[in-house]
C-alpha cells in the first residue's frame, strides 16, 4: 500500500527522522507529505507512534481529471469495496490547486456519488445507510491529477488525548513534538519552558524522555474497518508499552506567569501520565534559574495574540534574552511571530519559519556549548 503522511511546512525533517528511527526507510517528503509504502502493520505503527505527523492516510489511486466526468469515471474503478462497507459513513475532504476541477466542493460531490455507486454495484445492495463506521476520502487535486485516500486517523495526530482545557495560543502538539525531536534535547539533559501556557511543551518533552508513544491511548478510524487485520493496532500499542523508558530522567522545568495557565499545564500533564516527570511552578520568566549546567530552553513566548493596543512587547523579550544568557551551557529555541524577536536575541545560530494555527512564526536556535561529559 502507498502511504502519505501529511506535515505542516517546516517540520518534514523531523517526522523523516522519526520514521527513519522506526525502521521504515528513507522516505521522501513532497509537496507537504511523505511518502512510504507498507502494510497494515506499518498503519498501525505509524499512527501510535509518530509524533511529528499530522496523520496516516492510505492512497486508493491516482487519477488524471481534467473534468467531472473523468473524476466520475476514474474514482469509480477504484477499489473501494475492499475497504469500506455497506454501512460506512463517508466523509469528504477535498482540496484544489493548480487545477481546471478548482470547484472542490462539486469534485467532492462527484467522488462521492462515484464511490457510492461502485459500492452499490460490488456489494449488491439497493442503499448505503452510512449508519457505522467513519470513513474520511481525501481528495486532493493538483495540476489536474486528483489523489484519492482514505484517513487511517480520523481524529489528526496531534490529539494525544490529553489537551481537555484551552488557555492562550497554544501550540500544536505535532509542531512542539517537532521541534524537539529537531533539538539537542535528550532525557539526560535538563529541559525548560519558562513561557509553559497549557503546558505542551513539557509534556511532549517528557512524553520524547519517557518513549511514551502519542498514541498509545486512542483509538484510529482503520481500527473499525472491515479490511483492517485483527490485531494489527494491539499489536503497535504492546510494542509501545515495552518500549517505555521507566529510568531517571534529568528535571524539566515549566513555569508560567499565569497560576490558572499552570493548573491546566498540570491537569493536562496528569493525563498524560508525566505529572511526575514535571516540575510546574507559578512565576515570571525573569526568575528562572537552574542547578543544570546544561540543558534545553524551549519556548513559546506571548506574541501579541492578546496585546493591548500600543503594548511593546521588546521589554519582555530583551529580559527573556538576558535570563537565557544567564544560563551557561543551555541551548535555547525561541518559537514566536513576534517580529523583534531577533533584534531582542541578537543572530541565532539557526533560524527556521514554522507555521502555528496559520500564523508564521519564526524558530529561533542557540547552540550552548558542547558538554564535557559526552553523556549529556
Ligand atoms: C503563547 S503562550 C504559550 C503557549 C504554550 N506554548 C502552549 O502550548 O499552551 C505564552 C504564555 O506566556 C505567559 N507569560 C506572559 N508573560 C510572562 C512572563 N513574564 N513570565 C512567564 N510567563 C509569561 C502567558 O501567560 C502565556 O501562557
Amino acid at each position: 500500500m502507498n502511504i502519505l503522511i501529511p506535515v505542516a511546512s517546516g517540520i518534514e525533517a523531523a517526522a523523516k527522522r522519526e520514521i527513519e528511527r522506526m525502521g521504515l526507510g528513507h522516505a521522501p517528503a513532497v509537496r507537504g507529505r511523505i511518502e512510504l509504502e507498507g502494510g497494515w502493520e506499518t498503519v498501525a505503527r505509524l499512527n501510535v507512534f509518530l509524533r511529528a505527523g499530522e496523520r496516516v492516510l492510505l492512497e486508493i489511486g491516482r487519477i488524471r481529471a481534467e473534468t467531472f466526468d473523468e473524476l466520475f469515471d476514474g474514482t469509480q474503478a477504484l477499489p473501494w469495496e475492499e475497504y469500506l462497507s455497506a454501512h460506512t459513513k463517508i466523509l469528504i475532504d477535498g482540496k484544489s490547486f493548480k487545477s481546471k476541477l478548482a470547484a472542490i466542493k462539486a469534485a467532492g460531490g462527484v467522488v462521492k456519488k462515484a464511490i457510492v455507486s461502485r459500492l452499490k454495484e460490488k456489494l449488491r445492495v439497493a442503499t448505503l445507510d452510512e449508519s457505522g463506521e467513519r470513513a474520511v476520502v481525501g481528495v486532493s487535486i493538483f495540476e489536474d491529477v486528483a489523489t484519492l485516500t482514505l484517513d487511517t486517523s480520523g481524529d489528526g495526530l496531534h490529539k494525544r488525548g490529553y489537551r481537555v482545557l484551552s488557555y492562550d495560543a497554544p501550540l500544536r502538539e505535532t509542531t512542539a513534538a517537532a521541534i524537539i525531536e529537531d533539538s539537542f534535547y535528550r532525557r539526560e539533559k535538563a529541559f525548560s519552558d519558562p513561557f509553559c501556557g497549557s503546558g505542551t511543551l513539557p509534556i511532549e518533552a517528557a512524553l520524547y524522555a519517557r518513549g511514551i508513544a502519542p498514541g498509545k491511548s486512542r483509538t484510529f478510524d482503520f481500527e473499525r474497518w472491515k479490511c483492517t487485520p485483527k490485531g494489527a493496532i494491539a499489536r503497535a500499542k504492546e510494542e509501545a508499552v515495552a518500549s517505555e523508558f521507566h529510568g531517571e530522567i534529568a528535571p524539566i522545568y515549566a513555569s508560567d506567569l499565569s497560576p490558572r495557565a499552570v493548573s491546566i499545564a498540570k491537569e493536562h500533564a496528569k493525563r498524560a501520565n508525566v505529572l511526575k516527570d514535571i516540575r510546574f511552578t507559578a512565576g515570571d520568566m525573569r526568575n528562572f534559574s537552574a542547578q543544570e549546567r546544561c540543558g534545553v530552553l524551549i519556548s513559546n513566548p506571548p506574541y501579541g495574540e492578546r496585546m493591548e493596543a500600543g503594548e511593546d512587547l521588546f521589554p519582555l523579550y530583551r529580559d527573556f534574552a538576558h535570563m537565557v544568557k544567564r544560563l551557561p551551557d543551555w541551548s535555547a529555541y525561541v518559537i514566536s511571530a513576534y517580529e523583534g524577536c531577533e533584534r531582542a536575541f541578537g543572530r541565532p545560530d539557526k533560524r527556521r519559519i514554522l507555521y502555528n494555527a496559520n500564523l508564521k512564526c519564526s524558530l529561533l536556535a542557540f547552540f550552548g556549548k558542547k558538554p564535557k561529559n559526552p553523556r549529556i
